[in-house]
């Protein structure tokens, strides 16, 4: 993997006293101070990450707090005021006019959240668009944009015009024409936001889709934590033009840096993220299958289970017995439990959580986490999973 991407120490000033600005921030004023002080916005106050080759980088935070900023300094739509950026090792910010117009016609693509598409063009023209304007035969843009068009399933519609699309379908011409040209580099700001959640959702399994066969290096806006989770790549969380935080779904999720980092946290889908062996604990105790019912409710009882998993003599799962049944079984003198086994709900440890289904919720039995050999290693009551589902509502 080689890094594709290069931000280093980027500071970007709204206004027209940059230099002073960039004093006081050395100086150690706040972005607060510096606003009432002399009336410039700090948007990035010294920002560094890497994104490598290949890989979807998810830059995500509240409003305000500089994402659209830091999207377009890595194509120099937004000059830093301070700091660089580099892609392919090349300093972007450095460039002369001619070096930027080609770069930002092949190498670089963007889509934005409103993605204006021209009116009095058809799909076919506005997905070539790119193309016309690095003056490209129109034969070979054509079927360059009609292969993006194919991509994004709207090649039925290339004769069509921009008002007889739905929102969807309007984004998907936007995500179009960006491929059209083939970019190295994908840089989408918050492309999905303005879609309704249906579609939306849709949207990012198609991304999903074209990434993993296009392998483009993606940066990705979003103000969404599930939609930054559900895209698989690491994470940037931004705060008051800094990165609070760099991390995958799963560091996040699992250790978030501060407060600001949790709050996102509450609204998050962290069964998506978390897997069997984050949250999985002992089950305190379990009963060999050459055990009695007598011995399993005593065993139960003692630790105040419901239900007891149940090993054959070479520690492999074989069961789960629920202590009604025992205590029916002690009832009606029969000391062999095995006919009385259930069949418990079982995850692998690097399973995703959100795999365990609902229905354990209504057994009220845990999920058993089971390596490759079958040995139980752990269990995820039903109480852990009904959190961790029910606090994403
Ligand atoms: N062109 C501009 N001129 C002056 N200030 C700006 C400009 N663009 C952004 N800002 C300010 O810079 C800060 C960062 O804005 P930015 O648009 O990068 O945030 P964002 O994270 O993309 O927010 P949102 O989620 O609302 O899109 C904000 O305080 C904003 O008001
Ligand atoms: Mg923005």
């Amino acid at each position: 993997m080689s890094v594709k991407i290069e931000v280093k120490d980027v500071i970007k000033i709204y206004g027209d006293k940059p230099e002073l600005a960039l004093k006081m921030i050395r100086e150690g004023h706040s972005k607060e101070e510096i606003l009432k002080r002399i009336d410039q916005t700090v948007a990035l106050q010294g920002v560094s990450f890497e994104v490598e080759e290949g890989e979807t980088f998810v830059l995500m935070g509240l409003s305000g707090s500089g994402k659209s900023t830091m999207i377009r300094c890595i194509n120099l739509l937004v000059k830093p005021t301070s700091g660089s950026v580099y892609v392919d090792g090349k300093r972007i910010d450095a460039m002369d006019r001619k070096q930027l117009r080609e770069i930002r016609g092949e190498k670089i693509a963007m889509v934005f959240q409103h993605f204006a598409l021209y009116p009095n063009r058809t799909v076919l023209d506005n997905a070539a668009f790119g193309l016309e304007i690095r003056g490209m035969p129109e034969d070979e843009r054509y079927k360059r944009a009609e292969d993006a068009l194919e991509k994004v399933g709207l090649l039925g519609w290339r004769d069509r015009f921009p008002t007889e699309l739905s929102g969807g379908m309007k984004q998907r011409v936007g995500l179009a024409r960006a491929l059209a040209v083939d970019p190295e580099i994908l840089l989408m700001d918050e492309p999905f936001s303005a879609l309704d959640p249906l579609i939306r959702n849709e949207m990012q399994e198609e991304l999903i889709a074209l990434q993993n066969e296009m392998k483009k290096t993606i940066v990705f806006v979003t103000h969404d934590l599930d939609e930054g989770l559900r895209l698989g790549g690491r994470i940037a969380i931004m705060r008051d033009g800094r990165i609070e935080q760099i991390g995958d779904g799963r560091d996040i999720v699992t250790q978030p840096a501060n407060e600001y980092v949790e709050r996102f946290l509450d609204k998050v889908n962290r069964a998506s993220v978390l897997r069997a062996e984050d949250v999985m604990t002992s089950p305190p105790e379990v009963l060999g299958d050459w055990e009695t019912a007598w011995t399993a409710v005593k065993k139960m009882q003692r630790k105040d289970m419901d239900y007891i998993f149940v090993i054959n003599k070479n520690n492999k799962l074989v069961g789960v017995l629920l202590l009604e049944d025992a205590i029916r079984l002690v009832d009606e003198n029969e000391k062999n439990i095995k006919k009385m086994l259930k069949k418990p709900e079982v995850l692998e440890p690097s399973a995703p959580l959100a795999e365990a289904s609902s229905k354990i919720l209504n057994t009220g039995i845990g999920v058993a986490v089971v390596n490759e050999e079958k040995n139980l290693v752990g269990e995820v009551s039903w109480r852990e999973i009904m959190e961790i589902i029910g606090g994403s509502r």
